[in-house]
């Protein structure tokens, strides 16, 4: 049955973890899976998650299944954080809500729908894209396109190159964004460039598709959903996938949701019974006890302050520590210009140096980073920082 089945390579992404791992340096550095850190290389529980388990352990009467769609009040609570309140796509019933286990599943259930609605239909991704969309996405047998993104001599968004590509996809045709936070590269998209990608979407009909993994750390939990509240107000239809690991640190729980905006109630509730069927046909139902806590967090007002302080010190840290790095690459190489690096927001940058010096980096310093060479900035700290810029100088 299994002979014709060989060895895959390890995951470009998942399989630093075990490289790092099984390093013995003692100077290592892990700038790999994108995962936020403390100053002490520690992802723990956030305490505002500690305080929401303890809750729930004591509250939780049983563990009936819950269903495929999850749970109602999670579902209500996410669509508020991504939309905001009072959003008119909630207030006319256009929108339906899955929960998910991860981003991941999101992605996938959202592009099962996609393959049930318009089997032809072409999923574009931006150049580069998150490494795990391709397979998450074209082993649906949608066809996957690409559109120029991120250029590396200016190190932000080639913008022009961007809308005139998507000007070629039609409608029935999905855009896939990254709502904030890109992956990998942190460029992000301005609100006057989101608004354009709404005009073209408008003018082509093709339907985007938003990935939201990272709201809360590019410059906070409102204006980083600005891309998704404009789509979704005025667009007749938009697929979003969510994810609760980074902003709730809640990775290994698999908390995500998948939102989709219809034209109509009577559309939404189809598309709801659609999603419901897909997952039945998977995985039947996902997981309770992550998206319990993230529901419980949001929908009690202390533990939802105490959640969103702790979301901000992440943001910060991330922030500063991308000011501290600028800083140490400076003084070590003023010929170089890595100033890029504070103009980009979230996990991520590309130090945009070649496959070779990445190699380098890693058989000479133990330093690890994807072969693109995206950082996650998150894993720096006043420790390790002398050591890794003084490593990345001396690749240049
Ligand atoms: C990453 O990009 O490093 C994270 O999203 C983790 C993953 O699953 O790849």
């Amino acid at each position: 049955m299994f002979e014709n089945l060989p060895q895959l390579p390890a995951d470009p992404i998942l399989g630093l973890m075990d490289a790092f791992r099984n390093d013995s340096n003692p100077n290592k550095i892990d700038l790999g899976v994108g995962v936020y850190k403390t100053e002490q290389g520690a992802t723990p529980v956030l305490e505002s998650v500690k305080l929401a388990e303890r809750d729930i352990l004591e509250l939780e009467q049983t563990k009936l299944y819950i269903g495929p769609a999850g749970a109602a009040e999670f579902g209500t609570a996410i669509q508020s954080l991504l939309l905001g309140e009072n959003h008119p796509a909630l207030a006319d019933h256009r929108v339906s809500t899955l929960q998910t286990p991860g981003g991941c599943g999101a992605l996938r259930v959202a592009a099962e729908l996609v393959k049930k609605a318009s089997p032809d239909a072409v999923i574009w991704v931006s150049d580069p894209t998150w490494g795990n969309h391709i397979p998450l996405l074209g082993d649906t047998g949608l066809q996957i396109k690409t559109y120029p993104y991120y250029d590396v001599a200016n190190h932000g968004v080639n913008f022009d190159a961007m809308l005139e590509t998507l000007a070629q996809a039609k409608a029935g045709d999905l855009v896939l964004l990254h709502g904030c936070c890109h992956n990998p590269s942190g460029a992000d998209l301005s609100q006057q460039q989101w608004q354009a990608v709404t005009q073209l979407a408008s003018e082509k009909g093709f339907t985007p598709f938003i990935d939201i993994a990272y709201q809360g750390f590019g410059t906070g939990i409102e204006d980083d959903a600005y891309g998704v509240r404009l789509m979704a107000e005025q667009l007749p239809e938009l697929l979003i996938a969510s994810s609760c690991s980074k902003n709730f640190g809640i990775y290994r729980e698999r908390v995500g949701s998948v939102i989709v905006i219809a034209k109509n109630a009577e559309q939404a509730r189809a598309n709801g019974s659609q999603l419901a069927r897909i997952v039945r046909g998977i995985y039947s139902m996902p997981p309770s006890h992550g998206a319990a806590v993230v529901a419980h967090i949001l929908n009690n007002d202390n533990l939802r302050q105490h959640w969103l302080g702790e979301l901000d010190s992440m943001r910060q840290r991330i922030f500063q520590l991308r000011g501290q790095l600028l800083a140490q690459l400076n003084k070590k190489d003023a010929s170089s210009d890595f100033s890029f690096i504070t103009q980009q927001s979230g996990m991520f940058s590309f130090l945009d140096i070649s496959p070779a010096q990445v190699q380098r980096l890693r058989d000479e310093f133990s330093i690890y980073m994807t072969g693109d060479s995206r950082i996650n900035v998150a894993g720096v700290n006043s420790h390790n920082i002398d050591y890794l810029s003084s490593a990345i100088v001396s690749v240049l």
